[in-house]
């Protein structure tokens, strides 16, 4: 077995277990905080699923370099291998008992997206993507949506927790997108959101403020299944998540036109 898959071997168990712990635990009477807003939550769950997951990484990987979203990872610039991850993605569907949610882990070989793993425990779905080795669902090969008429394109997005103050809000564009394709959905969980393109079930997915977690692995699941992925003006897709374009490819241009990025 060479590094790669050593590493998706371990990314696709620690996903696994911390899923497990989500299962568990959902719908149960859990602690429930705010963080940098009223509106942005983080529960005992995703505390679990981060120790869970930094635990493991650290011991069995003390070289590697950890980002995870409640803190709990340290960094290291140079690191060959680094994990990023979100332990709980979609904490506020997880918090309403909406049963949409899941475990994201990319991995970055010297600087760069190489693995990448995503589990929806509830439907105990396994998205897996290695670069230039394609990605799969339940061990499926994930192709893009054939489509090219944005308006039959189901598209998804989402909102930051600045939405309350924040002049930069993404409703604006939300209006412009959800008059001209066929529907849009907001549902909560970026790293999804990536991966239903990746699956073709979604033909595209926009979103601003996002965070290196959010994207890490869901980018890579976009790339390697045929679509396409950028910056709001088709640059390269920042690795901050800062503002992230991804879509079937053929849709790329007119999605990134009516966003207004060009
Ligand atoms: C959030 C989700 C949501 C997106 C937010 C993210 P979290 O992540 O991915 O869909 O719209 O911008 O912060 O807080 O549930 O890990
Ligand atoms: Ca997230
Ligand atoms: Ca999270």
């Amino acid at each position: 077995m060479n590094e790669t898959e050593a590493v998706l071997d371990l990314a696709v168990q620690l996903a696994r277990e911390a899923g497990a712990i989500q299962r568990e635990r959902y719908e149960t009477n859990f602690e429930i905080r705010t963080k940098s807003a009223a509106i942005d939550l983080v529960t005992e769950v995703d505390h679990a699923c981060e120790k869970q997951i930094v635990d493991a990484v650290s011991k069995q990987r003390p070289d590697d370099a950890i980002v995870a979203e409640e803190g709990s990872g340290s960094d290291r610039e140079g690191a060959e291998w680094r994990w990023i991850i979100d332990p709980l993605d979609g904490t506020t569907n997880y918090a309403h008992g909406y049963p949409r949610f899941c475990v994201s882990i990319g991995i970055e070989h010297r600087d760069e997206r190489t693995v990448g793993v995503v589990y929806d425990p509830l439907l105990d779905e396994l998205y897996c993507a290695v670069r230039g080795d394609g990605a799969t669902l339940n061990g499926r090969k994930l192709q893009v949506s054939s489509e090219a008429d944005f308006g039959r394109a189901l598209i998804a997005t989402g909102f930051a927790y600045d939405i309350r103050k924040s002049p930069e809000d993404n409703i604006d564009r939300f209006a412009s997108v959800v008059k001209q394709a066929r529907a849009i959905r907001r549902d909560g969980s970026a790293a999804l959101d990536l991966c239903y393109v990746a699956a073709g079930r979604l033909d595209g997915f926009w979103e601003l403020k996002l965070h290196p977690w959010d994207v890490a692995a869901g980018l890579l699941m976009v790339d390697e299944a045929g679509g396409r992925t950028s910056d709001l003006s088709g640059g390269r897709a920042p690795r901050t998540g800062h503002e992230v374009a991804a879509s079937n490819g053929q849709l790329h241009d007119t999605l990134l036109e009516i966003l207004g990025g060009r």
